[in-house]
């Protein structure tokens, strides 16, 4: 697993601000900062992808490099995902995307609760690389059915996991249900509440995104 806040780097203002109540007022700010966190997040996964020889020729002679052999599949779970996927299509640009609508059932008896989904748009994954990008992994619950949710547009050959803020328990819910899964995260935090937020985490992210919901 790959945790961006073990090394100092710039990254650690990014989610710094992101957890600040009075920087939380400015949504745009708020938008923006998990932009810059996808974009590089997105910038050390491209580290572990495939490569191959290309040519490219300028105007005084042909350079010599290593491009990506295909691009990634970039899959994101509506709607909090959507300024942490802006991030990552700034770097992948020319991946393809799909999106999924999943959210919170009603709270069972128990105190848990089941995830619904009810939209999925999304390219063919055989033998693709897939991101799946939420930015608040919690239980990890909802990043699973989406998983096999995809499964039904065919298998990718390799999948990647990519989150902001982590709970411990949600990480070793997906280790365990999605063990061949590599994940990169912005950083991991201490645990989930009653209400299954993460803490110290930074609240609802959709909500400070776009505002409130019924
Ligand atoms: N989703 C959020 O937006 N925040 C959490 O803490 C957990 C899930």
């Amino acid at each position: 697993m790959f945790i961006l806040s073990s090394n100092n780097s710039i990254a650690n203002h990014f989610i710094a601000e992101l957890r600040d109540v009075q920087i939380q007022k400015d949504a745009m700010r708020f938008r923006r900062n998990m932009e810059r966190l996808g974009e590089v997040l997105a910038y050390e996964i491209s580290k572990i992808l495939v490569y191959e020889k290309t040519e490219v020729q300028s105007p005084l002679a042909i350079a010599e490099t290593e491009l990506l052999s295909n691009q990634p599949v970039l899959v994101t779970i509506l709607r909090a995902s959507l300024p942490f996927h802006q991030g990552f299509i700034n770097v992948f640009d020319k991946a393809e995307n799909a999106f999924i609508g999943a959210y919170r059932g009603k709270h069972r008896a128990d105190e848990g609760f089941d995830v619904e989904m009810d939209y999925i748009a999304s390219p063919d994954l055989t033998n693709k690389t897939v991101i799946l990008i939420d930015p608040m992994l919690a239980t990890g619950k909802s990043l699973l059915k989406s998983y096999q949710a995809l499964l039904n547009h065919g298998k990718p050959n390799k999948l990647i996991i990519a989150s902001a803020i982590t709970a411990p328990e949600g990480l070793a819910y997906l280790q365990e249900n999605i063990p061949d899964a590599e994940i990169f995260v912005g950083t991991v935090d201490k645990f989930l509440n009653e209400k299954y937020y993460i803490v110290p985490g930074l609240g609802d992210a959709g909500d400070l995104a776009f505002g409130l919901k019924l």
